[in-house]
């Protein structure tokens, strides 16, 4: 039932649907470097090119997926990567609103996930160890104590095969990686798709599908950093967030939950009314103590009624907005607590403390030793299958 409960395969299934038509319609051009055939009429185009060649060698490629509202994103098949993600302002001005690099090389280095899938377990799991069905299983620990985000390469460091499909209204890349029985210390051979799909009206879905030989447990998410004011020499702190949650997954010292679920009244934790980040994020407050800032992850309130708007960030100057829609259960606020001006920012400068928040779509962390959280275990024969929508606009 768990399973059921993270899925909502009637959108899931009418979306992969449309794109099944799109493709039996679609007529590939000769040279495999060019997009598809795109008309001047169409809503929204694709266009592919080389990106670059990983140090074995791997040629990665960029896609670009733009529509005529001004929205443009780039993903490389390393990592599932957003590499840039251009929005329009109030003034009708695109420009660029995630954190990221101007090179495969930088994000080959060691990088906080930068608009990276995450997988096979987004988030931390408690000494990197779990046990399925009295087997105990023992990951890196690449995040001391703890295992974070699948592992030292996890989904975030491999080469993700591509499969583009435009529609009038849509273009999509779907996106396929396989994950080897016990690869990253995960049991069973794991085939995963993701597929981002934008359409003509400044949203970009992202569904995750996932099957599995052998049970295994599996919690996917996307780990873009937004700064809607599109100068990332600014913190986040002027941003207004809200998250519909009534209740936050609070976590000790090593941000692994203590199994309780606590509520937001009256603490820097409640956003079920638009709050900026920068409000209270310096309360005196053991939780804000523990995350050094936001690094939680939320309740979801309405967890049976599938995709719906759980959180959303405004800024008011840019007087862009950005809606989070998604029918998983958790979402991890990050204020970019760790980043500390070490990364080079795309056209000079580095990237200071908290120029960038996530909002991670999720289950718990550390699910799989909380036996009250909703489970992410996946057996053989049944479809994981979950979506999340970024939604952007202008107020
Ligand atoms: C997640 C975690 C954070 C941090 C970042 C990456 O959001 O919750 O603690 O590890 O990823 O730096």
């Amino acid at each position: 039932m768990n399973l059921v409960k993270r899925c909502i395969y009637g959108i899931s299934i009418l979306s992969l649907a449309s794109m099944n038509v799109q493709c039996k319609g679609e007529k590939k051009t000769d040279a495999a470097e060019t997009a598809l055939e795109t008309n001047a009429t169409d809503a929204v185009s694709i266009a592919k090119t080389m990106y670059g060649k990983t140090d074995k060698g791997v040629q990665i490629d960029r896609y670009t997926l733009k529509n005529q509202k001004g929205m443009e994103v780039d993903i490389i098949t390393y990592g599932g990567i957003i590499s840039s993600l251009k929005v329009p302002n109030k003034a009708g001005k695109s420009e660029e609103v995630v954190l990221g690099f101007n090179s495969l090389e930088q994000y080959m280095k060691p990088n906080p996930y930068f608009g990276a899938l995450i997988g096979r377990y987004g988030n931390r799991i408690a000494k990197g160890k779990f046990t399925l069905d009295g087997k105990q299983y023992s990951l890196a620990i690449n995040n001391t104590p703890n295992a974070l985000h699948g592992g030292p390469e996890g989904f975030h460091r491999v080469v993700w095969t591509a499969e583009e499909a435009k529609g009038g209204d849509t273009a999509s890349l779907k996106l396929k990686y396989v994950a080897k029985d016990m690869e990253e210390g995960y049991p069973g051979n794991l085939t995963v798709f993701v597929t981002y799909t934008l359409n003509k009206d400044n949203a970009l879905d992202v569904l995750y599908e996932a099957t599995t030989d052998k049970k295994t447990i599996v919690n996917l998410t996307q780990h873009s950093y937004f700064n809607l004011s599109a100068d990332f020499s600014k913190p986040i702190l002027d941003h207004e967030i809200m998250i519909d949650a009534d209740k936050l997954v609070p976590v000790a010292a090593t941000l692994i939950p203590t199994g309780q679920l606590t509520d937001v009244t009256n603490t820097p934790f409640d956003f079920r009314k638009p709050k900026l980040v920068g409000a209270a994020i310096e309360s005196k407050d053991e939780q804000l103590k523990n995350g050094l800032g936001y690094d939680h992850c939320w309740v979801l309130n309405n967890q049976n009624k599938g995709e719906r708007l759980v959180a959303s960030a405004y800024h008011a100057t840019s007087g862009r907005v950005l809606e989070v829609y998604t029918d998983q259960p958790g979402i991890q606020f990050y204020s970019g607590n760790f980043l500390d001006g070490t990364l080079p920012m795309r056209n000079g400068g580095t990237y200071a403390h908290r120029t960038g928040f996530c909002l991670e779509t999720q289950h718990y962390p550390d699910s799989p030793n909380q036996k009250d959280f909703p489970t992410t275990v996946l057996s053989p024969g049944e479809n994981y299958k979950t979506k999340t929508t970024f939604k952007f606009s202008v107020k």
